[in-house]
């Protein structure tokens, strides 16, 4: 450990020293229970801080009224019983001197009205919000009275749970939306001037000081640049900051340029992959220095040596690594410990954020552990009981995270690999210049593989024979799986797989119908190909919308490439068959709604729909196993090891992860491999 890194530095904010520069940006994972952070909630956190982190930024969005309904999971911090639990996250946190804040809101018209309490939404003037829909109703002076008097309830409850002090989210939230002249037309004492638009913001900070003192930290995450017409101007956003400081009620200011009420805005807040890293620093830093005053900032710093450079540079007094500490929350621990190298790399691939619109909780695409600390290891430390000897076949996601875990644990490990390169499907998603860092996934576990003593045998299609030869106690077929585009009634000698163009074996060309029945990545990784090749496209989906697998933040970057080039979106339709028309190709559509036929003529059809397992060696061994192949899912689902035995003769186990199984995604396959292996 270096003492002289400026990230290793502690910085004093008021009477809290923050014991160095790394913090978590509000971010909420959606681990609520009933709106309450319980014992998940606290863990998710309790293992950063535990790890180094300076500061936790709780939650996000924590709401403090009714009328704001939980869009994502948030925690409801106008409840009373929301206390306690908050006490013992804050309690977990502190034992290892990091602090806790909390983000509260009130969302304003950045939620939908029909959940929980199925109240109305608010806004200043009643404009909708593209990403939420809601129409809200305009806001009035009753409802001013008693959301300040929300906020203010709410930031007692977070001063009774111990913490450290709140921040309050001034963008795209009720606050900001009195700001920013694209959602507040009123001409009442609520809008026009400046001093008008920031009357309600100047209520709020006033009510929450009345309530918790002076010394209690109060910050603000505010929009500095809305970047849009009609939008809070960086000069507005400047002389609305320095009016905040000028009251002396508030402690820091977290950065944020750009604005939300879109996916595809919210996107260039929060950049995902392929986009450029850590864009609003800059800006971020323009304003510390204007203000001279304490700046947070977040947004795609995703490395250590970015994240270094925003503190040597004074740019920021402390820098957000949120999504970082997603992947690997361990970073401050590795960092101090001179293990900068094995910090495991956020990869940019936002599945964390996307998932908690989609399914209700944030998970990182290759740290399953994250959220999962009750039962699965950030790190593995436990040697095991019996180490014994490991054959894994096929160097992919599932295969290298099991040779990976499995070299940890002592185990003595020997992954074959057909291909003359580790990684699977992921290096072959990696070529297109957007996904480019999802590298990072299969590059960190070689690393960690190599250093652990695994053999890898690459350029060796591993049979039985070659397996059995290496005499292994256990084996872990993760071979992966094909694409399987043979989906029509007749014609499929005519298709082409997305992921032959994804490979780029097949060169679009003339007019190309691709057939997308996979919903996820492969299926718009094929159509930015395609349409990039020069081929005139036609999305032709089953689906009632594009590639519904994909949320909003990933899909952004897939629509800014096809919408320039005048794709055809057909939408609810399914090919049903191909047939020779000349030098052309005749495609049948049908849908899943009706007998509605329709008919293409194009040069080429391509088709996406998952993968078929290859399991050849997996069923070649299954009868010479012991538990001839079977899982015992309530041990997997315990964290107990694997007891299984059918068959008295077997000479090994046997288990199956990832694609070998059945088509899923990477996270899948890294989590199926880390649960069964950290018990070996
Ligand atoms: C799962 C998830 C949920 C988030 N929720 C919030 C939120 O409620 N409030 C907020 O201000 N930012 C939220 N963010 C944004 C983060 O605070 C941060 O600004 C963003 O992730 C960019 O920083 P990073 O590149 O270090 O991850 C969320 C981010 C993630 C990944
Ligand atoms: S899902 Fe992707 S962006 Fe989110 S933490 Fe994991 S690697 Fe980073």
């Amino acid at each position: 450990m270096s003492s002289k890194d400026p990230l290793l530095q502690p910085f004093r904010l008021k009477h809290l020293t923050l014991k160095n520069r790394l913090m978590t940006t509000s971010h909420e994972p959606a681990y609520t229970e009933d709106g309450l952070p319980r014992e998940r909630y606290r863990l998710y956190h309790e293992a950063r801080a535990r790890a180094g982190l300076a500061l936790t930024m709780t939650a996000g969005s924590a709401l403090v009224s009714r009328d704001s309904p939980p869009a994502f999971g948030n925690i409801l911090a106008w409840r009373e019983d929301v206390v306690p639990w908050l006490r013992e996250l804050t309690d977990a946190c502190h034992e290892h001197d990091c602090k806790v804040m909390i983000q509260l809101t009130h969302l304003g018209r950045r939620a939908h009205w029909n959940h929980a309490d199925w109240l109305p939404t608010v806004s200043p003037s009643g404009v909708r919000e593209a990403a939420h829909r809601a129409f809200p109703k305009v806001i009035e002076d009753w409802d001013i009275e008693r959301i300040v008097a929300d906020y203010a309830r709410s930031a007692e409850h977070m001063q009774a749970a111990g913490l450290d002090g709140i921040e309050l989210q001034c963008y795209g939230h009720l606050i900001d939306q009195f700001w920013s002249p694209a959602t507040n037309f009123r001409d009442d004492d609520w809008g026009g001037s400046l001093d008008n638009r920031l009357r309600f913001t100047f209520l709020v900070v006033d009510a929450i000081r009345a309530r918790v003192g002076a010394e209690f930290i109060v910050g603000l995450r505010l929009v500095v640049d809305e970047q849009m017409k009609n939008g809070i101007t960086r000069e507005v956003g400047l002389e609305i900051a320095r009016r905040l400081v000028a009251t002396g009620q508030v402690d820091f200011l977290n950065v944020i340029r750009g604005h939300i009420d879109t996916d595809a805005a919210l996107t260039d807040v929060i950049p995902v992959q392929g986009m450029p890293s850590a864009p609003h620093l800059d800006f971020a830093g323009e304003v510390r220095a204007a203000l001279g005053f304490p700046v947070f900032h977040a947004a795609r710093i995703a490395d250590v040596a970015t994240a270094r450079h925003a503190i040597a540079s004074g740019k920021l007094d402390m820098v957000g690594m949120t999504r970082a500490h997603i992947a690997d929350p361990l970073i401050v621990q590795k960092l101090a410990a001179g293990r900068e190298h094995e910090i495991r790399p956020c990869v940019g691939a936002t599945y964390c954020l996307d998932r908690i619109y989609l399914a209700g909780e944030a998970l990182c695409i290759h740290n399953p552990a994250t959220g999962r600390e009750a039962t699965m290891p950030h790190e593995i430390g436990e040697q095991s009981a019996r180490p014994g000897r490991i054959v894994v076949v096929g160097a992919g996601p599932a295969g290298l995270e099991a040779a990976r875990v499995a070299a940890a644990r002592g185990h003595q490990v020997i992954v074959f690999e057909a291909m003359p390169e580790p990684g699977g499907q992921v290096r072959l998603l990696a070529q297109s210049p957007r996904r480019r860092e999802m590298i990072g996934i299969v590059d960190w576990r070689v690393e960690q593989c190599v250093r652990a003593g695994v053999e890898f045998r690459f350029n060796t299609y591993a049979g039985a024979d070659e397996i059995l030869a290496e005499a292994p106690d256990i084996v872990i077929v993760a071979t992966g799986g094909i694409a399987d585009s043979e989906v029509l009634e007749t014609g499929n000698e005519l298709v082409v797989s997305a992921w032959d163009v994804i490979a780029g074996d097949v060169t679009p060309a003339g007019e190309v119908l691709l057939f997308d029945d996979g919903a996820d990545h492969p299926g718009m990784q094929a159509a930015v190909a395609i349409v990039e090749a020069g081929a005139r496209l036609e999305y032709v989906t089953p689906e009632r919308q594009i590639a519904p697998d994909i949320g909003g933040t990933n899909l952004t970057p897939y629509l800014r490439a096809l919408l320039p080039h005048d794709v055809r979106f057909t939408l609810c339709r399914r090919a049903r068959s191909a047939r020779r028309d000349g030098a052309r190709i005749r495609v049948t559509l049908g849908s899943d709604y009706g007998d509605f036929r329709a008919e293409r003529i194009v040069d080429q059809i391509i088709v996406e729909h998952g993968s078929v397992p290859l399991d050849a060696v997996y069923y070649a061994l299954k009868p010479l196993s012991g538990n001839l192949g079977e899982v015992d899912y309530a041990a997997l689902i315990a964290g107990e090891p694997q007891r299984i035995e059918r068959n008295p003769d077997g000479r090994f186990r046997l288990y199956r992860i990832g694609d070998a199984v059945a088509s899923r995604n990477i996270h899948a396959a890294i989590y199926d491999a880390l649960r069964l292996v950290k018990n070996f």
